[in-house]
C-alpha cells in the first residue's frame, strides 16, 4: 500500500522514475540496496581554495568499482574511520568508473579529519542516496545551471552528464557566482566547459579585488547576458539556501515554471536512508524524497528554506 507520509502536495511523483522513486517499506530491499558500503583509497587531492579541496576516491574492489552507479544530484555518506560520516554530493561524471570525485569544504569534525588525510589513505562511502536531477525530462530543452559558492560541487555531475549527451540538449548556460575571486572553484576547468561542453558561461563575484576583471554583484545580474525562451528552459540551482529564494523568484519573474526549477536541499543527516528522521522537514525526508526537489514542492514544504 502506498504510504501517504511520503506524498508532498503539488509534487508530480511520476516525473522521472529514478528521481522520484519512493522506497516501499514493504520491500525493504529497495532501500537497503543502496545502503552499500565501498572501501576506497584517496588517489588524488586537488586544493581548490583555502577551505575547499577536491578528493578523488578509487573504490578498491575492481568489481564494486565497475558496478558502482549514480545519477547527477545524488550524494554519498562519507565515512572517516573513527570520526563518523557526512553527506557529500557526488561531483564527478556518471560515466567515470575509475574514480569518484568529492568537492569538500572543511567544516567540522569529519571534514577536518579528512583534510588531515594524505594520498593513499583509506576512507569508506555508503550510497548513492537520494533523488536526482531529472536529466531525461530536460532533454530537448535549454538548461540553466546556476551555482553559488560550493554549489558548483553538485553542479558538476549534471554538467558532465550534459557533456556526455550534448546533442540531446539545446542551449546550456552555466552561471557561477562566488563571494570573492579566491573562493571561485574549478577555475582551471572553465575553458574546457565552454569549448568542450559548448556551455555558455559567465561568472560574477560579490566582493571583487584588484585581481578581478570580471563582473561584480549578485548572480541574478548574469541572467541579463543571455537570451533564452523561458517556457522552453529548465533550471538547476545549487548554493546556499538564501540564494534559492532570490534566484528562483527572479527565474519565476522571467517566466520559467516553478516545477522546472530544481534545487538541492541540505539538512543534517545521520543514516541517509530514512531510518533516523534527522533530516526531516515536516513529514518529508530530505535524504529519501530529496535532496533534489522542484521549486514548486519546496515552496509547499514549510521551513524547507
Ligand atoms: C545532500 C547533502 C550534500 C552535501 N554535499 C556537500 C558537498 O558536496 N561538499 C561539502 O563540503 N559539504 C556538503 N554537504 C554539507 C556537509 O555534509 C556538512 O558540512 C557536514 O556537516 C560536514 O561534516 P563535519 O562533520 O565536518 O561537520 P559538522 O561537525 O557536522 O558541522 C560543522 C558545521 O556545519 C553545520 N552543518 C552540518 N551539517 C549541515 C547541513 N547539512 N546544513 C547546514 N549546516 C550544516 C553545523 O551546524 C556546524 O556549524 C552536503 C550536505 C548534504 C545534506
Ligand atoms: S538522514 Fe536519517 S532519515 Fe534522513
Amino acid at each position: 500500500m502506498h504510504d501517504m507520509r511520503f506524498t508532498i502536495p503539488g509534487q508530480d511523483l511520476n516525473r522521472e522514475p529514478f528521481a522520484v522513486k519512493i522506497p516501499d517499506f514493504q520491500k525493504k530491499s529497495e532501500v537497503m540496496i543502496t545502503d552499500k558500503g565501498y572501501k576506497c583509497r584517496i588517489t588524488n587531492i586537488v586544493p581548490l581554495s583555502d577551505l575547499e579541496r577536491l578528493f578523488q576516491l578509487r573504490i578498491i574492489d575492481p568489481l564494486e568499482r565497475e558496478v558502482f552507479n549514480f545519477r547527477p544530484g545524488q550524494f554519498l555518506m562519507l565515512e572517516i574511520p573513527g570520526y563518523g560520516e557526512s553527506p557529500i554530493s557526488i561531483s564527478s561524471s556518471t560515466s567515470n568508473h575509475e574514480f569518484i570525485e568529492l568537492c569538500i569544504r572543511k567544516a567540522g569534525h569529519v571534514t577536518s579529519a579528512l583534510f588531515e588525510a594524505r594520498q593513499g589513505a583509506f576512507v569508506s562511502v555508503r550510497g548513492p542516496f537520494g533523488t536526482a536531477f531529472p536529466m531525461a525530462e530536460m532533454q530537448g530543452h535549454n538548461v540553466l545551471l546556476i551555482a553559488g559558492g560550493l554549489g558548483i560541487a553538485p553542479m558538476r555531475a549534471p554538467l558532465f552528464w550534459i557533456n556526455d549527451h550534448r546533442d540531446k540538449y539545446r542551449d546550456v548556460f552555466l552561471l557561477y557566482g562566488a563571494k570573492e575571486p579566491s573562493q571561485m572553484l574549478f577555475t582551471y576547468q572553465f575553458e574546457e566547459w565552454k569549448k568542450v561542453s559548448h556551455v555558455q558561461m559567465s561568472t560574477i563575484v560579490e566582493k571583487p579585488d584588484e585581481s578581478w576583471t570580471g563582473r561584480s554583484g549578485m548572480i541574478t545580474a548574469l541572467l541579463d547576458e543571455f537570451t533564452f525562451d523561458p517556457k522552453d528552459t529548465y533550471a538547476i540551482v545549487c548554493g546556499p539556501p538564501v540564494m534559492f529564494k532570490f534566484v528562483c523568484s527572479h527565474l519565476d519573474r522571467l517566466g520559467i515554471p516553478m516545477n522546472r526549477m530544481f534545487v538541492s536541499l541540505e539538512r543534517r543527516m545521520h543514516c541517509g536512508m530514512g531510518k533516523c528522521c534527522r533530516c526531516m522537514v515536516g513529514s518529508t525526508f530530505t535524504c529519501l524524497d530529496g535532496p533534489v526537489f522542484d521549486y514548486w514542492s519546496v515552496m509547499n514544504l514549510k521551513e524547507a528554506i
